[in-house]
């Protein structure tokens, strides 16, 4: 029996931290920072490990006895959602409350024995009506900005109870300044937002971000409610003996050899991107067991990219939809940058220069050094290399 190649290499999702390849530096650091009550900001192109470095962080905390809670924004549809996700998750480190509170939720409260309805009306006595929330699902949606006030209060109240230091993450939190105004007004919410966090001395947060230009425009210029809140934290790259060691125990995992030459073939296909080196890897292991070998050479490996080329294509067909949207050029200077070759010399520079940073903010491009860009994802890259219609 073989084992299945998206369980050894997962691309669709954050990875535990027992399977995550390199970051150990990363996760110490982010955990120690947020421990000592620095507020961080991850931001960084999707699919790049964000949510597993962070998460395992997150994991490091708990084990050392901190509180920690999450909030995915993606998850989340609007503000009394929000309100609810966070003071559940809050309350989830008290773990006798919190069972408490899974049944209330699930079976309401009649359902509850005479000890956890003691328990849980204890908690709203000690802990405010942010309990509530998480306790009468529907309830935040009866007045959705109180509710978030409310429950954006409550990882203090917890902390302080406890004595105990909470580490909140919200996971996507450009999307609080999103055209769709999920939250409501993205001005008012961050203010609000601000003037909770500033006063939750026990609470540290962690913010992480995908779109980073939205990122960097929410925390850092002075007129913006977060600016000077916490500091930026860039993930390191995972370097190529990470990669080697990490990939070759994945294979040994399934009782599988890979040489150095396709080892080293592996890596260089996936230049450094952890989800585009995954699936690769993924790949090329789904061609092994088709071939029904446990040698992995260059060849399979040269397989395994195409198959991974050819599984992406739907996305990258969206990718390429998008940036026709972008501008008029967005596609030619999208293939030019995939080339490697001359900017065209019909366009304007300063139209160029306006296009490279439409793709750079879409989280496509990004700037390498004076004049230089590249593609992030290497899959992309390739597929816009060969939609060149001059190659
Ligand atoms: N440390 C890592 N080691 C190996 N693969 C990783 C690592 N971090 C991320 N990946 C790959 O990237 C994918 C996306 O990870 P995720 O943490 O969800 O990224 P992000 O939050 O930046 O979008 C994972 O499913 C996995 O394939
Ligand atoms: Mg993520």
């Amino acid at each position: 029996m073989r084992q299945a190649s998206g369980e050894l290499f997962p691309t669709d999702s954050p990875l535990p931290a027992s399977e995550m390849i390199g970051r150990r530096d990363d996760v110490r650091e982010v955990a120690t920072r947020l421990a000592a009550g620095t507020h961080l900001i991850v931001a960084g192109p999707r699919r790049t490990g964000k949510t597993s470095a962070c998460e395992a962080a997150l994991a490091r905390l708990r084990r050392r006895g901190n509180y920690t809670a999450r909030v995915d924004l993606f998850r989340v549809a609007d503000a009394a959602e929000l309100a609810e996700a966070v003071a559940t998750s809050v309350i989830a480190n008290r773990s006798a409350a919190h069972r408490a509170l899974r049944r209330a939720r699930a079976f309401g409260r009649a359902a509850l024995s005479a000890a956890q309805a003691q328990l849980l009306l204890r908690l709203v006595g000690e802990l405010g009506e942010g309990v509530e929330l998480a306790l009468s699902p529907g309830r935040a949606a009866q007045d959705p900005e109180r509710a978030l006030d409310l429950a954006l209060e409550l990882p203090e109240r917890v902390a302080r109870a406890d004595g105990e230091r909470l580490v909140l993450f919200f996971d996507e939190f450009q999307e609080v300044a999103s055209a769709r105004r999920p939250y409501g007004d993205p001005d008012a919410v961050t203010n609000r937002m601000r003037a909770i966090f500033q006063r939750s001395t026990s609470v540290s947060y962690l913010f992480a971000g995908s779109i980073e230009h939205t990122m960097r425009n929410l925390f850092a210029p002075a007129r913006r409610a977060f600016s000077g809140f916490g500091s930026f934290y860039s993930l390191r790259a995972i370097g190529e003996e990470e990669w080697r060691r990490g990939l070759a125990e994945r294979f040994a995992a399934d009782d599988c050899t890979i040489g150095d030459a396709a080892l080293g073939r592996l890596v260089e296909l996936g230049d450094g991107h952890p989800r585009a080196t995954m699936r690769v890897a993924q790949q090329t292991h789904l061609v092994s067991i088709e071939l029904g070998t446990r040698e992995i050479d260059l060849e399979l490996v040269q397989l395994g990219f195409e198959r991974a080329l050819e599984g992406d294509r739907p996305t990258m067909e969206q990718v390429v939809e998008r940036v026709r949207l972008l501008h008029k050029h967005g596609l030619l200077v999208a293939r030019e940058v995939a080339a490697g070759r001359a900017p065209p010399r019909r366009l304007h520079p300063g139209v160029r220069d306006r296009v490279l940073k439409l793709l750079r903010d879409a989280g496509i491009l990004e700037h390498q050094s004076r004049g230089r860009w590249r593609v992030i994802d290497p899959l992309l890259r390739r597929y816009l290399a060969t939609l060149d219609p001059f190659a």
